[in-house]
């Protein structure tokens, strides 16, 4: 049924940056396109992976981040391991069928903790288990991928190493490839990926953040606006595109015509720029995965990485039946397999039988 990808041809490196200043007619012929090569390649069905972002205590100092080191604003909090299952247990009720565990970039709970996490979360329960805790030594992503860790999400936020060195105090943009790098050769599925509109930003490094996803060969790609948060030195900044918030669309459309099987959500900051209705029209423009959030609701306001974070008050139930009726209003059906990666399947690794 998927199988008709062979004819697919994919538009050329320049016209990625042509493409990121359609208007009019054009854009939505843009839109469509993502929309029809979204569909070919990856069906009518959307992948709910629930986040649980389990703490956000973070030794860094990402100088866009709500969360950062030096924000003392916000209460810093840690979950524990039974509070994460209690969460995980939840999940295959409304359909999710991956646990996504983001925290900041820290010891707060440790690697050997996050082992075990890992190994109860696969022995009871059925899920797939994504971790995104930022930069680790190799031999912590092994030891993490020995405990069945299925996936790994980082993004390399922008391309352009110097503007990577001016938002991130405490790594270099070769540091950051190296730990994707190093997770694909262990076998885990990759995800990466990058914000739109960080100030310094043009449509060619833009250009350049979507060809660079896709040498990568990504199994999963995350991408989405960069808001200004107040309480970071970036306060008084405006999003490069501030004038122009179609680029956050024509971007995701493109990202799609060039990876054209890779897993992309409908990331949570559309819904803060547009609310209601932004992480909608990613699903009509190239996006197939919804993430709901799955945070207990008493830790929500804190973990604010931008301001306008929806759902604040909602409780994770609450948020999955919401996503769930949001999708189906789209005309789309929810995944019911782990919706590992698509690549995978074609080449299967030792990540066993793979269900879509
Ligand atoms: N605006 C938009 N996205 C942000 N992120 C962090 N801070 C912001 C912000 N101010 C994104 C980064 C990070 C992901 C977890 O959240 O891309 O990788
Ligand atoms: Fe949380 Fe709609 S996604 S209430």
């Amino acid at each position: 049924m998927l199988n008709s990808t062979k004819s697919y041809q994919m538009p050329s490196d320049a016209d990625a940056l042509r493409l990121l200043s359609a208007q009019g007619p054009e854009l939505e012929a843009l839109y469509a396109r993502a929309d029809a090569v979204r569909r070919e390649h990856m069906s009518d069905t959307v992948f709910l992976r629930g986040i649980v972002e389990f703490s956000n205590v973070c030794a860094n100092d990402c100088c866009y981040c709500g969360i950062r080191a030096s924000n003392r604003k916000i209460r810093r909090y840690t979950m524990n391991e039974d509070e994460i299952l209690e969460v995980a247990r939840c999940l295959p009720e409304s359909q999710q069928t991956t646990i996504v565990l983001q925290s900041g970039e820290s010891e707060a709970f440790g690697d050997k903790e996050l082992g075990a996490l890992i190994q109860r979360i696969k022995r009871e329960t059925p899920l797939a288990v994504t971790l995104s805790v930022g930069n680790r030594p190799p031999e912590v992503y092994r030891y993490w991928r020995e405990c069945g860790l299925d996936r790994y999400l980082l993004r390399f936020e922008t391309s352009d190493a110097r503007l990577f060195a001016r938002l991130h105090p405490d790594c270099t943009l070769e540091e950051r490839l190296a730990c994707l790098t190093t997770m694909r050769d262990l076998g885990v599925q990759v995800g990466s990926g990058f914000m739109i509109g960080v100030p310094g930003e043009t449509p060619a490094v833009l250009s350049a953040n979507i060809l660079l996803c896709r040498k990568l060969q990504l199994d999963m790609i995350g991408i989405g606006p960069f808001i200004v948060h107040p309480d970071t030195p970036m306060a008084g900044e405006r999003n490069a595109y501030h004038d122009d918030p179609d680029m956050f669309f024509r971007a995701l459309a493109v990202l799609r015509l060039f990876n054209p099987k890779a897993h992309i959500p409908a990331t949570t900051a559309y819904d803060a720029v547009f609310p209601g209705e932004g992480r909608n029209w990613c699903l009509q423009r190239g996006a197939n995965v919804f993430m709901p959030n799955s945070t207990p609701a008493q830790y929500r306001a804190d973990y604010q990485l931008y301001p306008g974070k929806p759902c604040l008050n909602e409780t994770g139930e609450q948020c999955a039946q919401c996503v769930i009726m949001r999708v189906q209003a789209l005309g789309r059906t929810i995944g019911s397999g782990p919706g590992h990666s698509r690549r995978t399947q074609e080449a299967p690794s030792e990540t066993g039988a793979l269900t879509d």
